[in-house]
């Protein structure tokens, strides 16, 4: 298999860690739903190919996401992987929590927009309502012991009402660490933004007293700016990136949304960067085709491609 040159850049950390959402954000997107079995199958793959966080599921409304309706199935048929991987999963009310906790996760998600119109979507509520609906959301997970991180969409761009102010970001970043989030992902849902907006987004929040430790970034690929935002988010210190195994991914509730950065993609760069992700580039991409086989389509990753045109 081919391997990228390694050169380091010294402006770069030296560790990434990978939040892998093909499994729920990608999943979440298929018109079909996926086999609980294959799901199951997807993600003991995953963890086999060295990523340590994977998103699994979401405990959402079955009827607003269908494909994840079978939630309470999936989870412990992870059970094995409890303990060697974190597997994180969306909670966006206290009705969800129950039924994660019920069933033993350690690390949930809140979804937050920071725009009116993609809380209104995607959570019925405004963007008061919704973060008022994750206070005792997040204040129970933290009392059970859980990992909470805060989503926040549409941080770039919004397909309704087009560019977003810094200050609505700022605000929800701040009220969701004030509620008690350990983690936040800043999410480029419709994939619009560009490098400068990344640096220019991440140092307006070190200036409101939002430190770069807690950030992650979650870019979507709709117009193939992902890696280059991605860049530019760890060369400001961002070290947590999600992305989804072969490109996989969208949201039902924004349709321009299209998959999110492909870790193949990532992990190629980070490896000829020389930067530790644990991640094994092989068994990854072996895993995506097996996944596009399920689907019936080809990988949108351009790694994933390159790498399996080989011989
Ligand atoms: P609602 O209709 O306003 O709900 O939906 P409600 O609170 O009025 O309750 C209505 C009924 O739903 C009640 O049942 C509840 O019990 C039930 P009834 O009394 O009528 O029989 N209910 C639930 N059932 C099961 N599980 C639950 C649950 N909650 C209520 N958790 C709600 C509000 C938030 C539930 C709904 O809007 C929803 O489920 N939304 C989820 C949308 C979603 O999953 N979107 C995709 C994930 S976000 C994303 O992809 C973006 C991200 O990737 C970052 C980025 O890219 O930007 C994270
Ligand atoms: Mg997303």
């Amino acid at each position: 298999m081919t391997l990228p040159m390694v050169v380091r850049d010294p402006g770069l950390p030296a560790r990434v860690r990978i939040h892998e959402v093909g499994a729920r954000d990608g999943l979440q997107n298929e018109k079909g739903t996926v086999p609980t079995e294959v799901k199951a199958e997807f993600i003991h793959r995953l963890a086999a190919a060295g990523l340590a966080t994977i998103e699994a599921t979401s405990f959402v409304h079955p009827k607003w996401v269908p494909q994840l309706a079978d939630a309470e199935a999936l989870f412990p048929q992870l059970q094995d992987l409890a303990g060697t991987v974190d597997l994180p999963v969306l909670v966006p009310n206290e009705k969800g929590l129950d039924r994660a906790l019920a069933l033993g996760a350690r690390q949930v998600a809140v979804f937050a927009s920071v725009t009116e119109s993609f809380a209104k979507a995607n959570l019925n509520r405004t963007v008061d309502e919704a973060l008022a609906m994750f206070e005792p959301v997040v204040a129970r997970a933290k009392a059970a012991g859980a990992q909470v991180r805060g989503y926040l969409s549409m941080c770039f761009g919004d397909p309704w009402e087009g560019a977003v102010p810094e200050a609505q970001v700022v605000r929800v970043c701040r009220a969701l660490l004030d509620m008690g989030c350990d983690e936040l992902s800043l999410g480029d849902t419709i994939g619009v933004a560009t490098p400068g907006q990344v640096t220019a987004l991440l140092t307006a929040l070190n200036t409101a007293a939002v430190p770069t430790g807690t950030l992650g970034v979650h870019f979507h690929d709709t117009y193939g700016q992902a890696l280059s935002n991605t860049l530019a988010a760890l060369r400001h210190g961002v070290t947590t990136v999600d992305a989804s195994a072969g490109g996989l991914g969208g949201c039902p509730f924004a349709k321009s949304a299209i998959g999110n950065l492909a870790t193949e993609d990532l992990v190629w760069m980070l490896d000829g960067l020389g930067i530790e992700t644990g991640v094994d580039l092989g068994r990854l991409t072996a895993t995506s085709m097996w996944m596009a086989g399920r689907l019936g389509r080809p990988s949108p990753s351009r790694t994933v491609r390159a790498l399996t045109h080989e011989d």
